[in-house]
């Protein structure tokens, strides 16, 4: 394992070795069982490229209403509980006395990104979010915490972790787009990101 620093993003390259993803992903299987992933629409109506879900007490959820936490799927149901590997990743990395209260799972397919924002609908700043990258890899954009400015890109690869706490905690992020097939842990190809989050 690698651990560098880019503008305040820890990123812990190779944090996670194949088994480690495996059961991971095995356990994200049961997740998506109980709460199936759907298309979220942004506050302005538009589609957006990944296909989410959570764990945990809330998930974080995003239509015409706003981007928001709720303790329940879109279609009803409670979300399952994080999976331990997972609460246990974020004790090891994440530099902070509370547990995570949404594990949000991002599903890239081919074509999939995500635009430059800030993760700022929880409560308590001084709590980092912790990513986890799996699978295909991923171009990330780290910017600032105003609109704008210089960026720097990261690929992240399969087992990756980064943690965006202290002065990364408000800053801009985004996937500007991620390399299909580039990772055999998912059979049918694609990119999971989870990212944990204290809400409240
Ligand atoms: C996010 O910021 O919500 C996702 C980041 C990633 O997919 O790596
Ligand atoms: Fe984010």
């Amino acid at each position: 394992m690698e651990r560098i620093e880019r503008r305040g993003f820890q990123i812990f390259s190779g944090f996670l070795d194949r088994p480690a993803q495996e059961t991971v992903v095995a356990r994200l299987r049961d997740c998506l069982r109980v709460a199936p992933l759907y298309q979220p629409v942004t506050p302005r109506g538009q589609k957006m490229s990944v296909r989410m879900s959570s764990a945990g007490r809330f998930g974080w959820v995003t239509d015409r209403r706003g981007y928001r936490y709720e303790p329940r799927h879109p279609e009803g149901m409670g979300w399952p509980p994080i999976p331990d590997e997972i609460m246990a990743l974020w004790e090891t990395v994440a530099d902070c006395p509370r547990a995570p209260e949404c594990c949000l799972i991002n599903w890239y397919g081919e074509g999939a990104r995500m635009g430059l924002h800030q993760d700022r609908d929880e409560v308590d700043f001084s709590c980092p979010v912790v990513s986890v990258s799996l699978g295909d890899e991923g171009l990330f954009r780290m910017g600032n915490e105003d609109r704008g400015g210089k960026t720097e890109s990261v690929w992240l690869r399969s087992g990756d972790v980064v943690v965006m706490g202290g002065a990364a905690r408000l800053k801009h992020h985004g996937v500007d787009r991620i390399r299909f097939g580039s990772s055999t842990l998912l059979p049918q190809g694609g990119r999971i990101n989870l990212t944990l989050r204290v809400v409240t």
